[in-house]
């Protein structure tokens, strides 16, 4: 905070666009929870596990302006930052994330502004995800705000690979031991074969269960 006040962004500024933020979260956790429980009601298959949401701090949000060397101020927070608001979706299989990907792209309600396969096109670090980054609408008093914000979609294995990733860089920083960075390489990619192995272990046991209660009825 030491280091905000002596940036050019006023408190009351700061506070403005934190409540569009907090309006375009709320907003987007709803909206995905309707699709989500009506994907569930139609297919009887419930494919996220849990869904986790977060509004990135201006500090970090200053610390990122530097580092791409914008200026720091509000406007450039709104140009340049486009995960400000955050949400992740983690599914239990793979084909699930791109579900949930197709359910996020055909709705009318959120604009789907750019796109990135991470599973396909996995990292050079290894990190896998699928990244949308959309468009909020939110109502304020002074008419519609279009608010940006990045859904990042996952199976657990990619969130289990995530997280750790996530520690190993705040620890170290920039100066990843070597032997850290190609181990966590190779953790992702005995993930992602572990990740198509119970893919098809899911598959098997659907189509048993099918079998059965088409035997039953
Ligand atoms: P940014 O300037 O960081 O927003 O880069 P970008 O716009 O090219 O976005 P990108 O899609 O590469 O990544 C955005 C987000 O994905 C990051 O804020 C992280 O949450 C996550 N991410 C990307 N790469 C990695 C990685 O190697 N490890 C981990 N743990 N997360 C990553
Ligand atoms: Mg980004």
């Amino acid at each position: 905070m030491q280091e905000i006040k002596s940036l050019d962004i006023t408190k009351e500024e700061m506070e403005y666009l934190l409540l569009k933020y907090k309006s375009a979260l709320k907003t987007l956790e709803t909206h995905l929870n309707i699709l989500i429980s009506d994907y569930e009601f139609k297919n009887k298959y419930m494919p996220v596990e849990h869904v986790k949401s977060r509004i990135k701090t201006f500090e970090s949000a200053i610390n990122k302006l530097k580092r791409k060397n914008y200026p720091v101020n509000i406007e450039n927070i709104e140009k340049y930052i486009n995960d400000m608001v955050g949400i992740r979706i983690v599914c239990s299989f793979l084909d699930d994330v791109y579900k949930i990907k197709n359910l996020i792209k055909n709705s009318k309600f959120i604009n789907v502004i750019d796109e990135k396969d991470y599973i396909k096109n996995p990292k050079g670090t290894g990190y896998s995800s699928y990244h949308l980054l959309v468009n909020v609408p939110v109502y304020l008093s002074d008419g519609l705000h279009l608010i940006e914000a990045e859904i990042q979609i996952r199976t657990i294995a990619m969130d289990f690979w995530a997280s750790l990733d996530h520690k190993i860089q705040y620890k170290f920083e920039q100066k990843i031991p070597k032997d850290i960075v190609s181990e966590m390489y190779n953790c992702s990619v005995d993930i992602n074969n572990l990740d198509n192995k119970m893919l098809e272990l899911n598959e098997e046991v659907q189509h048993f269960l099918h079998t059965d209660t088409n035997e039953k009825e």
